[in-house]
């Protein structure tokens, strides 16, 4: 989002920097912290970092690792001080932010043990008070905390300082808030295993910090990152206190600042410089916000809503009007393969070759269908040469208890089979009843879970119709670790995928464009698939494939930046929930769900539903429910 075409001014409390990608913004970050390391090292002195978890500092935390690596960062002067821990926790379980900090920063750096402090899980209740006392002293007592890194919980909080946390509480223990409790579902298998409690730095221990670091990546954090920077300072909103503090400077990508009035409204805030992008932003957002179809917006709608400089320069609102509509309605398509033997001037997609080669990738083994199973059934019925590619196995979002009924189904259909063989399923059953088991053995489970998703997703692709020949598994390595948390894109994960597209040299190629999931699976497959088309861009085949993005997590493109959109009958609809039905183990209550309700196939016809309303709200034409997708170019 080369934002520099508007003079800047904004409605922000204090400085945010937007970076590009988290990845810039985190590296940025690891350098300010590694610097002052440095500094105090050639003064011989200490310094103290308060540090969080969650997928925010994850990749600062990789950097500095990095530095330590590479450039002999030392961090033998450092001593931190961890936001926040669980209550109840275990240090040495998965979820614990002891084992998270051990496997992303201190196991991997030189810092001596006796320097780090991590809010402890294990106390009995009654030793909680005295311990946050002295975990405050401790803190004073080492001259306070230099840099203090904080992300934000979409409740607004920082720390475990939830809505109603007062803005001179310390170190305590807290009930978590239910989003936050929600959200932590991502780490967790169940509902029920989500902890109700935690030990937290307050809001007075942090405003204490010298320096403060907000991070905020991805969509996700656009609603609340504006509540914090732009909102009033309210108990509510915890996060909101750090308009108050000296030396606090958030970083944040672009998907996490589009709800800044800067990117969301710019024309409320200073002059713009304006091109057709940014015109058709205005337009979108004028029609959503006076709920008027863009035809009947008048030059007094535009003046009396901060875009009468629109008007001024680009004639009359008539004719700003007709443009923009012509330029929503040229997004529709039924025909994603581009229309056979038509003018295709206007149309998202070229008419040559009438006969495609295309690639769905799918990052996991239902996105395909979720995110985009009408346009795929099109395709498929248009004629176009097909192929399904699943990027990773999934093999974790399955439950134990799918798993048992397929290795049950194994040993009584072995009867009469070898006694290895009987013995084998034997001790898969055991061992998917051991929390202790080998890692040998739970690598087998996995394969037992990744398969069933294989047959899920094959099923699926059959459904739409695609011979077996075109369903690819690739089984991208970042995502074999057994956990929900993932390894970084490497190379291995680039060459399968080259390798793929090289094999068949699509015409098309659709991805999960989720540019903004900074730590997602979602991410590392679509970086995946860019790493591919870099190593291969100097192929002749390559100048004339198109990449289409479709949005694979939560939310949808904003309708301003949609090149493409093919609706669905009713029937379609139907059509495309038989086909996100034939995964079954993610029916009803999946693993690992998010923080969302609903089940997959109600949140795609939700968001699929919403897109066909934004449309005809617009004043377009009025379908059942529309698949959006945005064309990614390349720069070469
Ligand atoms: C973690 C912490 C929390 C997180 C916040 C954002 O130590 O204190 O406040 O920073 O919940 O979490 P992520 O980064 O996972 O979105």
């Amino acid at each position: 989002m080369e934002r520099l075409r508007y003079q800047l001014k904004s409605l922000e409390k204090f400085p945010v920097k937007v970076w590009n990608t988290s990845m810039e913004g985190s590296r940025h970050v690891a350098q300010s912290i590694a610097l002052a390391i440095r500094q105090r090292q050639q003064e011989g002195e200490k310094i103290v970092l308060g540090l969080a978890t969650g997928s925010s500092p994850i990749q600062v935390y990789n950097e500095l690792v990095r530095m330590h690596r590479e450039e002999g960062l030392s961090f033998h002067n450092v001593i931190t001080f961890n936001l926040d821990e669980y209550y109840p926790m275990q240090p040495d379980a998965q979820q614990s932010y002891v084992r998270f900090m051990q496997e992303y920063l201190f196991n991997l750096v030189d810092i001596k043990k006796e320097n780090i402090h991590i809010p402890d899980g294990t106390l009995p209740m009654d030793k909680i008070e005295a311990y946050c006392a002295d975990y405050e002293k401790q803190i004073d007592a080492l001259g306070g905390i230099d840099i203090q890194l904080l992300g934000i919980g979409r409740s607004g909080h920082i720390g475990f300082n939830e809505p109603g946390s007062w803005e001179h509480s310390e170190t305590r223990l807290v009930r978590l808030d239910a989003i936050t409790r929600k959200d932590a579902l991502k780490d967790f298998p169940h509902e029920e295993d989500v902890p109700y409690r935690a030990i937290t730095m307050g809001i007075k221990s942090i405003m204490k910090a010298r320096t403060i670091y907000l991070l905020a990546w991805g969509d996700h954090k656009a609603a609340v990152l504006k509540k914090a920077v732009e909102g009033p300072i309210t108990a509510s909103v915890p996060s909101t206190f750090l308009q108050k503090h000296s030396n606090v400077k958030g970083h944040v990508d672009i998907g996490a600042a589009t709800e800044l009035t800067r990117f969301k409204a710019p024309w409320q805030v200073g002059m713009c410089n304006w091109d057709e992008d940014l015109i058709c932003q205005a337009v979108v957002w004028l029609s959503q916000k006076l709920d008027k179809p863009i035809l009947k917006l008048t030059d007094e709608d535009y003046a009396e809503n901060s875009l009468s400089d629109l008007i001024i320069e680009h004639a009359s609102a008539y004719d700003i009007n007709i443009r923009i509509f012509n330029r929503l309605q040229h997004t529709i398509t039924g025909w994603p393969g581009g229309k056979p033997n038509a003018d295709d001037s206007t149309r998202p997609e070229r008419a040559k070759p009438a006969k495609k080669r295309v690639i769905i990738f799918s990052p996991h083994p239902d996105d395909d269908v979720i995110s985009m199973g009408g346009t795929f059934l099109r395709l498929v019925d248009q004629g176009h040469d097909v192929h399904v590619a699943y990027q990773t196995s999934g093999n974790i979002a399955v439950h134990d208890h799918d798993a048992a009924r397929f290795i049950e189904f194994l040993q009584e259909f072995s009867e009469g089979a070898e006694p290895e063989t009987k013995a084998r399923y034997k001790a898969m059953m055991k061992s998917l009843n051991n929390k202790d088991a080998a890692p040998a053995e739970i690598a087998e489970i996995l394969k037992v879970k990744g398969l069933i998703r294989r047959g899920e997703a094959r099923a699926a692709a059959r459904f739409c119709g695609l011979a077996d020949s075109h369903i690819h598994f690739m089984d991208l390595p970042f995502y074999e670790t057994g956990s929900p948390r993932k390894n970084p894109l490497g190379e291995e994960d680039i060459r399968i995928t080259a390798e793929l597209l090289e094999k068949i040299k699509p015409h098309q190629v659709y991805g999960a464009g989720d540019l903004a999931d900074p730590h997602g699976t979602h991410r590392v497959c679509i970086d995946a698939i860019f790493g591919a088309f870099e190593m291969l861009k100097g192929q002749a085949w390559v100048k004339d494939c198109w990449l289409w993005l479709y949005r694979g997590a939560w939310h949808e493109w904003p309708v301003h930046e949609i090149e493409m959109v093919v609706p669905l009958s009713p029937a379609e609809l139907r059509k495309k929930r038989q086909a996100i039905f034939m995964h079954q183990s993610q029916k009803d209550r999946p693993p690992f769900p998010g923080s969302d309700e609903r089940e997959f196939w109600q949140r795609a016809e939700d968001r699929n539903k919403a897109s066909a309303i934004a449309y005809r709200s617009l004043g377009l034409a009025e379908y059942e429910a529309m698949e959006a997708f945005r064309r990614w170019k390349f720069d070469w």
